[in-house]
């Protein structure tokens, strides 16, 4: 794409998300930010997103859909993180759970780990790769003391996330700017570490996108990411798992789910040393990571977590449906909401058969660096 070409889809995009969220975004969530939403824009961001996902998984359809990654995660984005945050909080990504552990807990500790693992340190630039609301790079920040930069293509988080760093007195360690993981525009050795939680999954390209991440960070500083892939169990020729695969992509807009061979090989062939390569939802642990979306009670960990852990379940998500598709029926939620839920629903499902039969993992970790002498590369 060329330079004005990139000018004009952004600035297509900035206006359209304006008209579709107005003003004031981080000052409504959920469900109340659902119903202030322009609705002829959101019927236009609800196309826009389904267009591709037609049920078709042949080549020519993924073929369409990987090249049209950027507009079509856009809209995925546009329509679902009001969902998001009713259902989730304000990081979108899974975690590791223990017994007795607090879902907050939980997921800050899935923060945690994976900055330690990337050696983040006090006063450390830091690239937060698919940010989302940069719930992430909050608890990052405050856990580090570091300075992050959030990179997001999508004009309505990067909004909600400024708000929520100003709203918690990090914005002098935040900033969040609009940006495409394919072509990332910071200038070459820029960064000391860089890490992306379940946000590289949306590349058409895995090997292109991570050759971007090698390019901004310097000699010797360290990525850490927690990868969406399927695992070594997924064969593309097995209906049962090309259904599980498809339900994951068509439900969290995603072009093409890859394998583990392909993230592994895409980071070596770019010149990374991988020196941690460990799948953290093969652990066997005692409470699983899908659990929140499964609605087996069993698991609930605390009084706290009865809440999350109902409008995820699948009774909780059968009643968030039909509160929506009544809320569609009288005017209030934008036409359109009904069709986002469906396809959520359907993420639910592969999710959780994904997560259960090992063949699709969304904590694959890998650590690489960059080495410190990159003249060979
Ligand atoms: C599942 S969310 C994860 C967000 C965040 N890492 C978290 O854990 O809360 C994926 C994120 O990747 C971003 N994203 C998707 N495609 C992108 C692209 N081409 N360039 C930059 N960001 C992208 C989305 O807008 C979204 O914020």
């Amino acid at each position: 794409m060329s330079a004005e070409e990139t000018t004009e889809l952004r600035q297509r995009q900035a206006n359209f998300s304006k008209e579709l969220h107005g003003d004031h975004v981080g000052e409504r969530t959920g469900m109340s930010a659902l119903i202030s939403k322009d609705k002829t824009a959101q019927q236009e961001a609800v196309a826009k997103y389904l267009r591709l996902w037609d049920g078709k998984t042949d080549k020519d359809a993924e073929q369409k859909r990987l090249e049209d990654y950027n507009e079509s995660t856009h809209s995925y984005y546009n329509v679902v993180t009001d969902f998001y945050e009713y259902g989730w909080g304000s990081s979108f990504h899974f975690c590791r759970f223990y017994k007795g552990e607090n879902f907050q807990a939980a997921m800050a500790r899935h923060e945690h780990y994976l900055a330690h693992m990337a050696d983040i340190k006090e006063g450390d630039l830091v690239l937060d790769v698919g940010c989302g609301v940069g719930g992430p790079a909050r608890e990052i920040a405050r856990f580090t003391n570091c300075n992050i930069i959030g990179l997001n293509n999508n004009d309505y988080q990067i909004e909600k996330a400024k708000w929520y760093a100003k709203n918690a007195g990090l914005q002098d360690h935040l900033q969040f700017v609009k940006g495409d993981f394919m072509n990332l525009e910071f200038e070459p050795n820029t960064f000391d570490k860089v890490y992306a939680i379940e946000a590289t999954c949306h590349a058409p390209s895995l090997e292109k996108c991570y050759e971007q991440i090698y390019k901004v960070l310097k000699p010797g500083g360290t990525f850490a990411v927690y990868e969406w892939v399927m695992t070594d169990k997924y064969d593309e020729n097995n209906e049962e798992h090309r259904k599980v695969c498809y339900e994951i992509e068509l439900g969290d807009g995603i072009p093409k789910m890859f394998t583990v061979d392909v993230a592994r090989d895409a980071l070596k062939n770019c010149g990374f040393e991988v020196v941690v390569d460990k799948d953290l939802a093969d652990n066997n642990d005692q409470v699983p990571w899908y659990y929140p979306l499964t609605g087996e009670w069993k698991y609930v960990q605390t009084l706290s977590d009865i809440g999350t852990f109902f409008r995820t379940s699948y009774f909780g998500r059968k009643f968030t449906n039909l509160m929506v598709s009544t809320m569609e029926k009288v005017g209030l939620a934008p036409q359109g909401s009904v069709k986002v839920t469906a396809a959520l629903e359907e993420a639910a499902v592969g999710l959780v058969a994904g997560g259960r039969t090992k063949l699709f993992t969304p904590m694959m970790l890998f650590v690489a660096r960059k080495p410190l002498d990159t003249t060979e590369n």
